[in-house]
Protein backbone atom coordinates (compact mmCIF):
# COMPACT_ATOMS: atom_id res chain seq x y z
CA UNK A 1 0.00 0.00 0.00
CA UNK A 2 1.37 3.81 -1.24
CA UNK A 3 0.59 5.18 1.94
CA UNK A 4 1.76 9.04 0.62
CA UNK A 5 0.46 9.75 -2.57
CA UNK A 6 -0.55 12.49 -4.81
CA UNK A 7 -4.07 13.23 -5.86
CA UNK A 8 -4.88 15.92 -8.07
CA UNK A 9 -1.44 18.01 -6.89
CA UNK A 10 -1.59 17.53 -3.32
CA UNK A 11 0.59 15.06 -1.24
CA UNK A 12 -2.47 13.05 1.05
CA UNK A 13 -1.63 10.67 3.83
CA UNK A 14 -3.86 8.14 2.93
CA UNK A 15 -6.84 9.72 2.20
CA UNK A 16 -6.23 13.00 4.45
CA UNK A 17 -4.31 15.63 2.24
CA UNK A 18 -1.62 16.60 4.15
CA UNK A 19 -1.94 20.21 4.11
CA UNK A 20 -4.98 19.86 6.01
CA UNK A 21 -3.22 17.95 8.66
CA UNK A 22 -0.21 20.51 8.82
CA UNK A 23 -3.17 23.36 9.48
CA UNK A 24 -4.56 21.63 11.98
CA UNK A 25 -1.77 20.09 14.09
CA UNK A 26 1.00 22.51 13.17
CA UNK A 27 4.55 21.73 11.94
CA UNK A 28 7.15 19.93 12.51
CA UNK A 29 4.79 17.44 12.44
CA UNK A 30 4.78 13.36 12.41
CA UNK A 31 2.16 11.56 10.37
CA UNK A 32 1.78 8.21 10.52
CA UNK A 33 -0.33 5.95 8.13
CA UNK A 34 -2.21 3.01 10.02
CA UNK A 35 -3.79 1.37 6.92
CA UNK A 36 0.59 1.07 5.56
CA UNK A 37 1.84 -0.67 9.09
CA UNK A 38 -1.53 -2.59 8.93
CA UNK A 39 -0.57 -4.28 5.17
CA UNK A 40 3.42 -4.62 5.98
CA UNK A 41 2.80 -6.53 8.75
CA UNK A 42 -0.38 -8.64 7.06
CA UNK A 43 2.24 -8.88 3.89
CA UNK A 44 4.93 -10.64 6.11
CA UNK A 45 2.59 -12.88 7.98
CA UNK A 46 1.64 -14.32 4.87
CA UNK A 47 4.37 -14.87 3.29
CA UNK A 48 5.54 -16.73 6.30
CA UNK A 49 2.68 -18.80 6.84
CA UNK A 50 4.03 -21.77 6.20
CA UNK A 51 6.41 -21.33 9.46
CA UNK A 52 3.70 -18.90 11.15
CA UNK A 53 6.13 -17.24 12.65
CA UNK A 54 5.06 -15.04 15.83
CA UNK A 55 6.00 -11.52 14.63
CA UNK A 56 7.32 -9.46 17.56
CA UNK A 57 7.46 -5.95 16.18
CA UNK A 58 10.80 -4.00 17.52
CA UNK A 59 8.92 -1.29 18.95
CA UNK A 60 12.19 0.91 19.45
CA UNK A 61 11.63 1.46 15.84
CA UNK A 62 8.53 4.00 16.76
CA UNK A 63 7.30 3.50 20.25
CA UNK A 64 3.96 5.28 19.91
CA UNK A 65 1.44 3.78 21.99
CA UNK A 66 -0.99 4.27 18.53
CA UNK A 67 1.55 2.44 16.35
CA UNK A 68 2.04 -0.64 19.27
CA UNK A 69 -1.86 -0.94 19.91
CA UNK A 70 -2.65 -1.45 16.33
CA UNK A 71 -0.51 -3.67 15.71
CA UNK A 72 -1.27 -5.90 18.82
CA UNK A 73 -4.62 -5.30 17.75
CA UNK A 74 -3.41 -7.86 14.51
CA UNK A 75 -1.71 -10.50 17.07
CA UNK A 76 1.85 -8.86 16.79
CA UNK A 77 3.82 -9.15 19.90
CA UNK A 78 7.14 -7.07 20.91
CA UNK A 79 10.38 -6.82 20.90
CA UNK A 80 11.95 -4.56 23.48
CA UNK A 81 15.37 -3.49 24.61
CA UNK A 82 14.40 -1.90 27.97
CA UNK A 83 11.75 -1.36 31.09
CA UNK A 84 10.31 1.62 29.74
CA UNK A 85 10.00 -0.55 26.52
CA UNK A 86 8.26 -3.10 27.67
CA UNK A 87 5.82 -1.33 29.74
CA UNK A 88 4.81 0.65 26.85
CA UNK A 89 4.15 -2.46 24.77
CA UNK A 90 2.18 -3.90 27.89
CA UNK A 91 0.58 -0.79 28.33
CA UNK A 92 -0.58 -0.57 24.15
CA UNK A 93 -1.93 -4.44 24.78
CA UNK A 94 0.99 -6.57 23.78
CA UNK A 95 0.16 -10.00 25.82
CA UNK A 96 3.38 -10.79 28.01
CA UNK A 97 3.90 -13.77 26.36
CA UNK A 98 4.25 -12.60 23.40
CA UNK A 99 7.14 -9.99 24.57
CA UNK A 100 10.83 -10.88 23.88
CA UNK A 101 13.75 -8.54 26.39
CA UNK A 102 16.94 -7.92 24.22
CA UNK A 103 19.71 -5.49 24.48
CA UNK A 104 23.56 -5.98 25.90
CA UNK A 105 22.86 -4.01 29.44
CA UNK A 106 19.66 -5.46 31.35
CA UNK A 107 19.75 -3.93 35.02
CA UNK A 108 18.25 -5.93 37.63
CA UNK A 109 15.61 -4.09 37.89
CA UNK A 110 14.35 -4.67 34.01
CA UNK A 111 15.44 -8.06 34.60
CA UNK A 112 12.70 -8.25 37.96
CA UNK A 113 9.77 -6.64 36.50
CA UNK A 114 10.37 -8.90 33.48
CA UNK A 115 10.50 -11.87 35.10
CA UNK A 116 7.48 -10.62 37.09
CA UNK A 117 5.65 -10.05 33.90
CA UNK A 118 5.99 -13.67 32.53
CA UNK A 119 7.47 -12.97 29.53
CA UNK A 120 8.03 -15.19 26.31
CA UNK A 121 12.00 -14.70 26.77
CA UNK A 122 15.12 -13.08 27.35
CA UNK A 123 17.53 -12.69 24.50
CA UNK A 124 20.43 -13.27 26.71
CA UNK A 125 23.86 -11.03 25.10
CA UNK A 126 26.58 -12.24 27.31
CA UNK A 127 27.23 -14.87 29.94
CA UNK A 128 27.06 -12.83 32.50
CA UNK A 129 23.70 -11.84 31.99
CA UNK A 130 22.85 -15.29 32.25
CA UNK A 131 24.33 -15.42 35.83
CA UNK A 132 21.98 -12.30 37.10
CA UNK A 133 19.16 -13.88 35.52
CA UNK A 134 19.52 -16.78 37.36
CA UNK A 135 20.01 -14.82 39.99
CA UNK A 136 17.12 -12.75 39.86
CA UNK A 137 14.85 -15.18 39.16
CA UNK A 138 15.92 -17.33 42.50
CA UNK A 139 15.18 -14.24 44.39
CA UNK A 140 11.49 -14.02 42.93
CA UNK A 141 10.82 -17.41 42.70
CA UNK A 142 10.39 -17.43 38.98
CA UNK A 143 11.95 -19.12 36.01
CA UNK A 144 13.54 -16.94 33.03
CA UNK A 145 13.27 -18.38 29.61
CA UNK A 146 16.19 -17.64 27.09
CA UNK A 147 17.28 -17.33 24.22
CA UNK A 148 21.09 -16.70 23.56
CA UNK A 149 21.80 -14.49 21.14
CA UNK A 150 24.32 -15.94 18.65
CA UNK A 151 26.31 -13.88 16.77
CA UNK A 152 26.81 -15.55 13.39
CA UNK A 153 29.73 -13.40 12.17
CA UNK A 154 27.64 -12.50 8.77
CA UNK A 155 28.27 -8.88 6.99
CA UNK A 156 24.74 -7.62 6.72
CA UNK A 157 26.53 -4.77 4.24
CA UNK A 158 24.77 -2.06 6.46
CA UNK A 159 26.46 1.14 7.75
CA UNK A 160 28.87 0.51 10.54
CA UNK A 161 26.56 1.90 13.10
CA UNK A 162 23.71 -0.66 12.50
CA UNK A 163 25.58 -3.32 11.59
CA UNK A 164 25.22 -6.20 14.91
CA UNK A 165 25.64 -9.42 13.69
CA UNK A 166 29.91 -9.23 13.29
CA UNK A 167 32.25 -10.65 15.65
CA UNK A 168 33.39 -7.21 16.22
CA UNK A 169 30.39 -5.80 17.41
CA UNK A 170 29.01 -5.57 20.88
CA UNK A 171 26.17 -8.00 20.59
CA UNK A 172 25.39 -11.93 21.37
CA UNK A 173 27.98 -14.45 21.54
CA UNK A 174 30.31 -15.61 19.01
CA UNK A 175 28.71 -19.22 17.16
CA UNK A 176 31.91 -21.00 18.77
CA UNK A 177 31.14 -19.90 22.33
CA UNK A 178 27.47 -20.43 21.97
CA UNK A 179 27.39 -23.95 23.32
CA UNK A 180 29.48 -23.33 25.93
CA UNK A 181 27.03 -20.60 27.21
CA UNK A 182 24.06 -22.70 26.82
CA UNK A 183 25.88 -25.39 28.99
CA UNK A 184 26.31 -22.55 31.60
CA UNK A 185 22.66 -21.67 31.54
CA UNK A 186 21.45 -25.77 31.46
CA UNK A 187 23.91 -25.47 34.79
CA UNK A 188 22.01 -22.52 36.46
CA UNK A 189 18.70 -22.69 38.83
CA UNK A 190 16.10 -20.49 37.24
CA UNK A 191 16.96 -20.85 33.89
CA UNK A 192 14.99 -22.46 30.83
CA UNK A 193 16.75 -22.92 27.65
CA UNK A 194 13.93 -22.84 24.82
CA UNK A 195 15.02 -20.49 22.41
CA UNK A 196 18.57 -19.01 19.89
CA UNK A 197 18.10 -15.86 18.46
CA UNK A 198 20.20 -13.74 15.72
CA UNK A 199 19.96 -10.27 14.56
CA UNK A 200 22.21 -9.31 12.21
CA UNK A 201 21.35 -5.71 11.65
CA UNK A 202 19.51 -3.23 9.70
CA UNK A 203 18.27 -2.21 7.49
CA UNK A 204 19.32 -5.22 5.05
CA UNK A 205 18.18 -5.04 1.51
CA UNK A 206 18.47 -8.57 0.04
CA UNK A 207 17.87 -12.14 1.83
CA UNK A 208 21.55 -13.85 1.59
CA UNK A 209 22.96 -12.54 4.81
CA UNK A 210 19.52 -14.37 6.46
CA UNK A 211 20.31 -17.27 4.43
CA UNK A 212 23.76 -17.52 4.96
CA UNK A 213 23.23 -16.60 8.39
CA UNK A 214 20.75 -19.59 8.83
CA UNK A 215 23.21 -22.46 7.42
CA UNK A 216 25.59 -21.39 9.89
CA UNK A 217 23.43 -21.38 13.18
CA UNK A 218 21.68 -24.84 12.04
CA UNK A 219 24.23 -27.08 12.85
CA UNK A 220 23.90 -25.71 17.03
CA UNK A 221 20.20 -25.72 16.51
CA UNK A 222 20.22 -29.26 16.01
CA UNK A 223 23.03 -30.17 18.68
CA UNK A 224 20.87 -27.71 21.13
CA UNK A 225 17.55 -29.96 20.36
CA UNK A 226 18.97 -33.11 20.94
CA UNK A 227 20.95 -31.97 24.32
CA UNK A 228 18.59 -29.96 25.59
CA UNK A 229 14.55 -30.68 25.80
CA UNK A 230 12.98 -27.53 26.16
CA UNK A 231 15.14 -25.78 23.34
CA UNK A 232 12.32 -25.64 20.74
CA UNK A 233 12.48 -21.62 18.81
CA UNK A 234 14.51 -19.67 17.16
CA UNK A 235 13.99 -15.84 16.67
CA UNK A 236 15.56 -14.54 13.51
CA UNK A 237 15.89 -10.87 14.36
CA UNK A 238 14.93 -8.07 12.21
CA UNK A 239 16.60 -5.41 9.71
CA UNK A 240 14.31 -6.51 6.55
CA UNK A 241 14.90 -3.10 4.59
CA UNK A 242 12.78 -0.36 2.70
CA UNK A 243 13.16 1.50 0.21
CA UNK A 244 14.21 4.80 1.19
CA UNK A 245 14.93 6.39 -2.54
CA UNK A 246 12.95 7.21 -5.21
CA UNK A 247 14.60 4.59 -7.20
CA UNK A 248 14.81 1.90 -4.79
CA UNK A 249 12.95 -1.31 -5.08
CA UNK A 250 11.13 -3.15 -1.96
CA UNK A 251 12.53 -5.62 -0.12
CA UNK A 252 11.76 -8.65 -2.20
CA UNK A 253 9.32 -10.84 0.40
CA UNK A 254 9.02 -13.60 -1.24
CA UNK A 255 12.83 -13.98 -2.26
CA UNK A 256 13.56 -13.46 1.49
CA UNK A 257 10.40 -16.59 2.03
CA UNK A 258 12.00 -18.97 -0.43
CA UNK A 259 15.39 -18.16 1.16
CA UNK A 260 14.31 -19.04 5.25
CA UNK A 261 11.59 -21.09 4.82
CA UNK A 262 12.94 -24.02 3.54
CA UNK A 263 15.83 -24.17 6.63
CA UNK A 264 13.38 -23.10 9.38
CA UNK A 265 11.02 -26.03 8.44
CA UNK A 266 14.28 -28.80 8.45
CA UNK A 267 14.87 -27.59 11.63
CA UNK A 268 11.46 -28.02 13.04
CA UNK A 269 11.61 -25.19 15.54
CA UNK A 270 9.20 -23.04 15.93
CA UNK A 271 9.82 -19.27 14.57
CA UNK A 272 9.51 -15.46 15.53
CA UNK A 273 10.59 -12.72 14.08
CA UNK A 274 11.78 -8.84 15.26
CA UNK A 275 10.88 -6.06 12.32
CA UNK A 276 10.89 -2.41 13.28
CA UNK A 277 11.46 -0.31 9.95
CA UNK A 278 9.81 -3.44 8.25
CA UNK A 279 6.32 -2.32 9.36
CA UNK A 280 6.59 1.55 10.34
CA UNK A 281 9.42 2.77 8.31
CA UNK A 282 7.52 4.12 5.03
CA UNK A 283 4.80 4.40 7.45
CA UNK A 284 5.50 7.96 8.31
CA UNK A 285 6.78 11.09 6.95
CA UNK A 286 7.97 14.53 9.22
CA UNK A 287 6.03 17.29 7.23
CA UNK A 288 8.02 20.69 8.12
CA UNK A 289 7.63 24.02 6.52
CA UNK A 290 9.56 26.50 4.52
CA UNK A 291 11.21 29.78 6.83
CA UNK A 292 13.40 30.67 4.44
CA UNK A 293 15.02 30.02 1.33
CA UNK A 294 18.89 31.47 1.66
CA UNK A 295 21.23 31.61 -1.22
CA UNK A 296 24.79 32.12 -0.97
CA UNK A 297 27.61 32.80 -3.85
CA UNK A 298 28.08 28.78 -3.90
CA UNK A 299 24.69 27.43 -2.70
CA UNK A 300 21.80 27.70 -2.01
CA UNK A 301 19.71 26.94 1.50
CA UNK A 302 16.43 26.18 2.02
CA UNK A 303 15.63 26.33 5.98
CA UNK A 304 13.29 24.35 7.06
CA UNK A 305 11.04 24.13 10.47
CA UNK A 306 12.07 21.11 11.30
CA UNK A 307 16.01 19.74 12.44
CA UNK A 308 17.72 17.26 13.25
CA UNK A 309 16.99 17.22 17.00
CA UNK A 310 13.80 15.85 15.10
CA UNK A 311 15.09 13.46 12.74
CA UNK A 312 18.50 12.30 13.43
CA UNK A 313 19.12 9.89 10.82
CA UNK A 314 20.78 12.06 8.07
CA UNK A 315 23.24 13.73 10.56
CA UNK A 316 24.01 10.40 12.64
CA UNK A 317 24.29 8.21 9.19
CA UNK A 318 24.08 10.56 6.34
CA UNK A 319 21.07 8.61 5.91
CA UNK A 320 19.06 9.86 2.71
CA UNK A 321 15.40 10.36 3.20
CA UNK A 322 13.40 11.48 -0.05
CA UNK A 323 12.21 14.99 0.18
CA UNK A 324 8.36 15.55 -1.18
CA UNK A 325 6.36 18.87 -1.89
CA UNK A 326 3.46 18.79 -0.33
CA UNK A 327 1.45 20.76 -3.17
CA UNK A 328 3.16 18.55 -6.35
CA UNK A 329 5.72 20.89 -8.05
CA UNK A 330 8.28 19.06 -10.80
CA UNK A 331 10.50 22.25 -10.41
CA UNK A 332 13.45 21.60 -8.71
CA UNK A 333 16.34 23.41 -7.12
CA UNK A 334 19.94 22.24 -6.67
CA UNK A 335 20.90 22.75 -2.95
CA UNK A 336 20.88 21.83 0.73
CA UNK A 337 17.76 21.53 2.66
CA UNK A 338 18.56 22.75 6.47
CA UNK A 339 17.31 22.88 9.96
CA UNK A 340 17.61 25.96 12.36
CA UNK A 341 19.91 24.39 14.72
CA UNK A 342 23.49 25.82 15.17
CA UNK A 343 25.34 22.60 13.57
CA UNK A 344 26.31 22.04 10.71
CA UNK A 345 25.07 18.33 10.06
CA UNK A 346 21.50 20.13 10.61
CA UNK A 347 20.64 18.87 6.99
CA UNK A 348 17.82 16.72 5.88
CA UNK A 349 19.23 16.96 2.47
CA UNK A 350 22.84 17.78 0.69
CA UNK A 351 23.79 18.57 -2.78
CA UNK A 352 20.37 17.69 -4.15
CA UNK A 353 17.73 18.39 -6.41
CA UNK A 354 15.12 19.81 -4.30
CA UNK A 355 11.35 20.39 -4.76
CA UNK A 356 11.45 24.85 -5.47
CA UNK A 357 9.40 26.02 -2.52
CA UNK A 358 9.45 29.00 -1.43
CA UNK A 359 8.66 30.66 2.49
CA UNK A 360 5.91 28.89 3.75
CA UNK A 361 5.38 26.29 1.99
CA UNK A 362 5.35 22.60 3.22
CA UNK A 363 7.62 19.63 2.58
CA UNK A 364 8.12 16.08 3.25
CA UNK A 365 10.29 13.92 4.70
CA UNK A 366 9.88 11.17 3.77
CA UNK A 367 10.49 7.03 5.43
CA UNK A 368 10.38 9.29 8.72
CA UNK A 369 8.10 6.57 10.58
CA UNK A 370 11.58 3.86 11.97
CA UNK A 371 14.09 5.96 13.89
CA UNK A 372 12.05 9.32 13.37
CA UNK A 373 10.15 10.63 16.71
CA UNK A 374 12.09 8.10 18.93
CA UNK A 375 15.41 9.46 18.45
CA UNK A 376 14.23 13.30 18.97
CA UNK A 377 15.51 15.25 21.68
CA UNK A 378 14.91 18.90 22.96
CA UNK A 379 18.52 19.68 21.64
CA UNK A 380 18.15 23.57 21.54
CA UNK A 381 15.34 24.02 23.55
CA UNK A 382 13.37 22.67 20.51
CA UNK A 383 9.78 20.93 22.00
CA UNK A 384 9.26 17.67 20.28
CA UNK A 385 7.18 17.96 17.50
CA UNK A 386 3.72 16.46 17.44
CA UNK A 387 2.13 12.95 16.26
CA UNK A 388 -0.77 12.00 14.03
CA UNK A 389 -2.34 8.74 12.89
CA UNK A 390 -4.46 8.10 9.63
CA UNK A 391 -6.76 5.66 8.95
CA UNK A 392 -8.34 6.38 5.64
CA UNK A 393 -9.99 9.78 5.51
CA UNK A 394 -9.41 10.33 9.55
CA UNK A 395 -6.74 12.15 11.40
CA UNK A 396 -5.94 11.14 15.40
CA UNK A 397 -3.88 13.14 17.42
CA UNK A 398 -1.88 10.58 18.98
CA UNK A 399 1.19 12.47 20.99
CA UNK A 400 0.48 15.96 21.51
CA UNK A 401 3.33 18.40 20.48
CA UNK A 402 5.29 19.64 23.68
CA UNK A 403 5.14 23.24 25.07
CA UNK A 404 7.77 25.21 26.58
CA UNK A 405 6.85 24.21 29.97
CA UNK A 406 7.44 20.85 29.26
CA UNK A 407 10.72 21.12 28.29
CA UNK A 408 11.99 23.33 31.83
CA UNK A 409 9.44 21.17 33.91
CA UNK A 410 11.87 19.06 35.69
CA UNK A 411 14.86 21.92 35.76
CA UNK A 412 15.70 23.16 39.06
CA UNK A 413 17.39 25.98 40.11
CA UNK A 414 18.94 25.89 43.27
CA UNK A 415 18.45 28.01 46.37
CA UNK A 416 22.16 27.91 47.27
CA UNK A 417 21.99 29.90 50.43
N1 LIG B 1 15.98 -6.85 16.78
C1 LIG B 1 17.08 -6.37 17.37
C2 LIG B 1 17.78 -7.20 18.34
C3 LIG B 1 17.56 -5.10 17.03
O1 LIG B 1 18.66 -4.62 17.60
C4 LIG B 1 16.86 -4.31 16.08
C5 LIG B 1 17.31 -2.97 15.72
C6 LIG B 1 15.69 -4.85 15.52
C7 LIG B 1 15.29 -6.13 15.89
C8 LIG B 1 14.86 -4.10 14.52
O2 LIG B 1 15.54 -3.76 13.37
P1 LIG B 1 14.69 -3.22 12.11
O3 LIG B 1 13.78 -4.32 11.67
O4 LIG B 1 13.94 -2.02 12.56
O5 LIG B 1 15.69 -2.87 11.08
N2 LIG B 1 18.64 3.82 14.42
C9 LIG B 1 19.03 3.04 13.28
C10 LIG B 1 18.60 1.59 13.37
C11 LIG B 1 19.06 0.91 14.64
C12 LIG B 1 18.56 -0.51 14.71
C13 LIG B 1 18.79 -1.06 16.06
N3 LIG B 1 18.33 -2.39 16.23
C14 LIG B 1 18.48 3.70 12.03
O6 LIG B 1 17.91 4.79 12.14
O7 LIG B 1 18.64 3.19 10.91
Amino acid sequence: MEAFDYRDGELCAEDVPVRELAETYGTPLYVYSRGHILSQFHALKNVMAEVDPLICYAVKSNTNAAVISALAGEGAGADVVSGGELLRARRAGVPADRIVFAGVGKTEAEIEYALKEGILYFTVESEPELERISEVAQQTGTTGRIAIRVNPDVDPKTHKYTSTGKKENKFGVDLERAMAAYERAAELPGIEITSLHMHLGSPIMTSDPYAEALEKVAPLCRDLKTRFSTFRHIDIGGGLGIPYREEDTAFDLDAFAYAVIPPLKALGLTVSMEPGRYLTGNGGILVTRVEYVKDNPFKKFIVIDAAMNDLIRPALYEAYHAIRPVRDTRETVFGDLVGPICESGDFFAANRDLPAVGPGELLAVMSAGSYGFVMAGTYNSRPLAAEVMVSGNQHRLVRKRQDMEDIFRDEVIPDWN
